[in-house]
Formats: C-alpha cells, sequence, structure tokens
C-alpha cells in the first residue's frame, strides 16, 4: 500500500540484508518513524510492545525473530530457546504458533550451520505468502460489496472495528483488502471506523490508512455501531480475527462480539476476514478455550494523544487510584456470523464450512 504516494509494506527487509525494518505503529497517526530489528530479542520487544501488532504481522514478525536468532546461535537449544521465548510475546493471536511452529519444522531437521540461511529464506516466503494470501481475501470479499452497491444504488457503508488493514498484515490487510479491492474497482464506498478503546487501533491506524488511500471514512466511538444499525446506515460489518475455533467461533479485539450482537438484531450482514493461519483446529468452543490478554491497567484509565501544539501528551481520565479491567479480545460465536472471508474463498461459520478449508 502507499504512504505519501511511496509504496510500502509493514515490514522489509534492509537493504545490506542483515536486519528487519519495521514501521513503529505505536508512533502513528502522529510521526512515521522505522525501527531496525536486529536480533530475536529486537523482534519480541516489538511484538510485546506492539510497534507491530495485528495477528498476521505478528507471525511474519516472529518468523523473522527466529531467522534473527539463528544467524547468531543455531544449535538445537537455541533454536528451542529462541521458539519459547518468541511464543510467549503475545497469547492471543495464534498466527504467533502458526508462524514459530512452521519455523520449527523447517530448521529442526537441519543441520545447524544450514540453520540461519533457510530460515530467512523461509521468513520471507512467510511475509510474501501473506501479501498473496491477503491479495486473495480481498478478491474473495470484493463481491459482497459489489452486490450490496447493486441491491442500493448507494455508496456502501462498511463498518470494521479495530484495525485489521495493511498496518496489521504485511499487506494488504484482511477486513480492509475487500474494501481496497471495491474502491480501487470504483465503488463508491464509506468506512464506519471504531475508535476501538483502549489501545484505539481504529482512530490512530485504520482512519490513517484509509485516508493515505483517500477512501471516504467517519469515526465513531465505539458504542454508535448499534445506532447507525439500528437507522439502517451500516450495509454491512467486516472484521478482522486474531483466532478462530474449528466450529468457527472467531476472536477478534474486545467489543467485536457486542457488533456482531448488534449486526444480528438489525439484519446486518456481519463477515470475518482471516487468513487459514488463523484457524486454531485444537479448538472448537471460542469463549471457553481461547487465551485473552490482559494488558495493562493504564491503557484503560490514561490516554494518549497530540496537542494543537504538536506535543504527545498522556493524561488521566479517571479518578486517582481507579482500579480498570483490560479485556483486549473477546470471542464472537459462530451462529452470529454471516461468512468468513479467506484466501480459499468464502466459508460458513460451523464445522461443514470450516471443514472446507482443510483441503
Ligand atoms: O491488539 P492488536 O492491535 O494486535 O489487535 C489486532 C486485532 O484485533 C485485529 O483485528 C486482528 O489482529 C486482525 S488483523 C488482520
Amino acid at each position: 500500500m502507499k504512504i505519501n504516494n511511496l509504496p510500502y509494506r509493514s515490514l522489509w527487509v534492509t537493504a545490506d540484508n542483515l536486519a528487519v525494518e519495521i514501521i513503529d505503529q505505536t508512533q502513528l497517526p502522529h510521526f512515521f518513524t522505522t525501527v531496525k530489528l536486529h536480533s530475536m530479542r529486537d523482534a519480541e520487544r516489538a511484538i510485546r510492545d506492539m510497534q507491530v501488532r495485528g495477528a498476521p504481522l505478528i507471525g511474519v514478525t516472529a518468523a523473522y525473530g527466529v531467522a534473527l536468532s539463528m544467524r547468531h546461535h543455531a544449535s538445537d537449544a537455541a533454536l528451542t530457546a529462541t521458539c519459547d521465548m518468541l511464543l510467549k510475546a503475545r497469547p492471543t493471536a495464534v498466527n504467533l504458533r502458526w508462524a514459530v511452529e512452521r519455523m520449527r519444522a523447517i530448521l529442526s531437521p537441519l543441520a545447524a550451520e544450514q540453520r540461519a540461511e533457510a530460515a530467512w529464506l523461509e521468513a520471507g516466503q512467510m511475509a510474501d505468502e501473506d501479501v498473496a494470501v491477503n491479495a486473495a481475501i480481498g478478491q474473495h470479499g470484493l463481491p459482497l460489496i459489489q452486490a450490496a452497491y447493486q441491491r442500493t444504488g448507494k455508496p456502501v457503508n462498511i463498518l470494521t472495528h479495530c484495525n485489521a488493514g495493511w498496518l496489521a498484515t504485511v499487506d494488504w490487510g484482511t477486513a480492509l483488502a475487500p474494501i481496497y479491492a471495491a474502491y480501487d474497482a470504483g465503488i463508491p464506498l464509506h468506512v464506519w471506523v471504531d475508535e476501538t478503546r483502549p489501545r484505539n487501533q481504529g482512530a490512530s491506524l485504520t482512519a490513517w490508512e484509509l485516508a493515505q488511500h483517500g477512501i471516504p471514512h467517519t469515526l465513531i466511538v465505539d458504542n454508535t455501531g448499534g445506532h447507525l444499525m439500528q437507522h439502517g446506515w451500516v450495509d454491512l460489518a467486516i472484521v478482522g480475527c486474531d483466532r478462530a475455533t474449528a466450529r468457527g467461533d472467531v476472536c477478534n479485539k474486545i467489543g467485536t462480539y457486542l457488533k456482531a450482537l448488534a449486526a444480528f438484531d438489525n439484519h446486518v450482514p456481519f463477515y470475518v476476514a482471516l487468513p487459514t493461519s488463523t484457524i486454531d483446529w485444537t479448538l472448537q468452543d471460542g469463549v471457553a478455550e481461547i487465551p485473552i490478554e490482559q494488558r495493562a491497567e493504564n491503557e484503560v484509565t490514561h490516554i494518549t494523544g497530540q496537542t494543537d501544539e504538536g506535543e504527545i501528551c498522556t493524561v488521566r481520565i479517571t479518578p486517582a487510584g481507579c482500579r480498570a479491567a483490560n479485556y483486549s479480545f473477546d470471542v464472537t460465536p459462530a451462529r452470529l456470523v454471516t461468512g468468513l472471508i479467506t484466501e480459499k474463498g468464502m466459508v460458513a461459520a460451523n464445522e461443514v464450512g470450516m471443514a472446507k478449508l482443510l483441503t
């Protein structure tokens, strides 16, 4: 995708081939800065501190973390320690485990001296695959937006939650990929962007990347979606996913479930876009089984923004000493999901639909 009309991915290998460069997403939308990752610890820290975030991008960054590590220490013990450390960086997005285990499976049978090169190639392959997979999700989701436009003849209003755009992947995004595809195909559309408290990835990241692409959008506070749906101002909702189960339950950023309930009550189609690497085939019941990340209280009690003078400032919005709970994700049961948009096509969110993705 483009930033100020220059093509970018959300991560890339530096020209000297010694490091991986990322966009520091904690600085957006106020500052565009990049950071070089030279070691596995750099990659682990970037994931944990959310300089990179979004399920697919976490996975690819972890793969490069393994590759960077193998350049320094490539013994069996080092491989195990590297994988164990990266796996702990964040708990919910299963793409992290998927990527680390894929690296482990490729590298384990090799001799230590072969691992560095093989790991670098595999991580690069995963980055390229991610771009292709998300482009395919875009093409599979495009007909939904086309159909909505043909039905009404008016700009299509799409609601999304959090950031499941190109910043959350290597390129294109998941939930935003069909939106980019539809916009580029000339379909008039408008996106309702949930701000996504407490870290505000909708306000800071989705609004930023949609603006870079020229896509009309309006920021709303998280509680607005139901009201918009009651009035017929949402044609469809498309969200991303951090972990889906074998029966089609989907875990995504906190608040997604409430949007799905409102959509169900108002007969608004609710789609979830995800690569198949986001499916955890070992789980069935998402509510009972998916680990939900809990983050620091101060993400809820405080808020950070830019003053009109350009200064970045953090302020407390609660009484001093107020306790806060910060659950970062929730689970939407399959019965509330109209369809899953994957790189293999659209499937129903149930065991039969999911089984089609195994072939
Ligand atoms: O906590 P984050 O910013 O990593 O959460 C991201 C999301 O919840 C996204 O919706 C999800 O990862 C889908 S990414 C294409």
